[in-house]
């Protein structure tokens, strides 16, 4: 199948069509303008490929997720997070020189600029943290101005990996009036994460191991899931040549949306509603349930996956463990698998694909890590980092042309200026 045809007001055009690794089949529109003066529209994209991409593959019917190939259950299981940014990255797995060095770069760009800490002093204590975290990446700009130099373009890319962690937790720890903790070079990332999130100056603070394993499975699963809003956001930015820093901070704020990274907060933010209400679920589920209620189960369903969310199905078995390994017994815990099951049992539910997904369990976890609920889509932010600037390399790389969508116009047609006096 090598071409598509189209019959519009009499002509026919014939479309050249392209077939991914996996079989995708994608209609290359890019000539239909210029052959026939229309365009097509899918204002949400669910029906419109914006590129084609080596990075993730998605299977929605089959619940797959692989990234390079790699299915996300091997990696989940048997990789780390920074082995798996470096595959995200360059496209393969590491040789344990390459891991052993970009490790060490990591630690080496893990701070900022002493200077950088000032910043944080002008924000208001109850400031968002995603909000702190988009104006200080894209501040790191003014001290990285060069995008990317000659003898190391991949430079930024390291040091917003490293410094993600440093911003995040600086903005956590002002919002409760503690001090900064600068990052230790004898800790690898997620152990240092936690131990700049939870060290303070008066105790020795040592990472429970069962989080930092928690914490690596968590940032693996949410390192990259192809063209979603924030990553279509940060190639968006990055097709006009904008800098790194801009690009991200763009992605952080697309990311920041309930309708997308923000929705592991609002699942929280549910689940404390209905303690608040007295814990019964089953009158939230009969809400959702009904038509003339516009209140809905935050964490069910996917766009994409039509069956089960992968990412989820792993949460799931690890958050059971998490929870019993950190002996947590937390009644919001308890809501949460009371809908759980409700969702996995209820036929209204089952029709309609609406399975817990993967914010139904991260924050779940978030919040069993001692980590508040305003830091879930931080939390996010730092496990997408490497699947953004993946995407942003491989725009860089391929020197993609800016993103310029067409649109078709709907507003009042021709007429003449109305000067004041002659207004109703
Ligand atoms: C994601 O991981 O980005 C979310 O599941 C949303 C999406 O893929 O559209």
């Amino acid at each position: 199948m090598t071409t598509a045809s189209l019959s519009l007001d009499g002509k026919n055009y014939e479309l050249p069509v392209i077939t991914g690794s996996e079989g995708e089949v994608g209609i290359d529109i890019g000539k239909l303008r210029g052959a026939s003066g229309a365009i097509t529209l899918d204002p949400a994209f669910t029906s419109t490929g914006a590129c084609t991409s080596a990075i993730t593959f998605i299977d929605g019917d089959k619940g797959i997720l692989r990234y390079r190939g790699y299915p996300i259950e091997q990696l989940a299981e048997k990789s780390d997070f920074i082995e798996v940014a470096w595959l995200l990255l360059y496209g393969e797995l590491p040789t344990p020189e390459q891991l052993a060095k970009f490790r060490a770069q990591l630690t080496y760009h893990s701070m900022i600029h002493e200077d950088m800490k000032k910043f944080f002093e002008g924000f208001p204590n109850n400031a968002h943290p995603m909000a702190i975290l988009s104006a200080m990446v894209a501040s790191l700009s003014t001290y990285y101005p060069e995008t990317e130099t000659e003898e190391n373009p991949d430079e930024n890319i390291v040091r917003l990996i490293a410094k993600v962690r440093t911003l995040a937790t600086y903005a956590y720890k002002k919002s409760i009036g503690q001090p900064m903790t600068y990052p230790q070079n004898k800790l690898r990332y997620c152990e240092n994460f936690l131990h700049m999130m939870f060290a303070v100056p008066c105790e020795e603070y040592k990472a429970n191991p069962v989080m930092v394993k928690a914490l690596n499975m968590l940032l693996i699963l949410h390192a990259d899931h192809e063209q979603n809003c924030s990553t279509s956001t940060v190639r968006m930015v990055g097709s006009s040549r904008a800098n790194i820093f801009a690009s991200i901070s763009a992605g952080i704020c697309a990311l920041w949306g309930p309708l997308h990274g923000g929705a592991n907060q609002a699942v929280l933010e549910m689940l404390e509603m209905i303690q608040k209400d007295g814990g019964d679920y089953n009158k939230w589920v009969m809400k959702a349930k009904d038509k003339d209620d516009s209140f809905r189960l935050m964490g069910f369903g996917h766009r994409v996956y039509k069956n089960f969310d992968p990412r989820a199905t792993i949460l799931r078995k690890m958050s059971d463990e998490v929870l019993k390994e950190l002996g947590i017994n937390d009644p919001l815990l308890e809501i949460a698998k009371n809908l759980e099951k409700v969702a996995l049992e209820d036929e209204y539910f089952v029709s309609r694909k609406l399975y817990p997904n993967v914010d139904f369990y991260s924050g779940i976890l978030y919040r069993a890590m001692g980590i508040p609920t305003n830091m879930f889509t931080v939390m996010f932010s730092i496990g997408r980092l490497p699947g953004w600037l993946a995407h942003w390399k491989e725009l860089r790389d391929e020197d993609s042309r800016i993103y310029r969508p067409r649109q078709i116009y709907t507003g009042a047609t021709e007429r003449d200026f109305v000067p004041m006096e002659a207004r109703g």
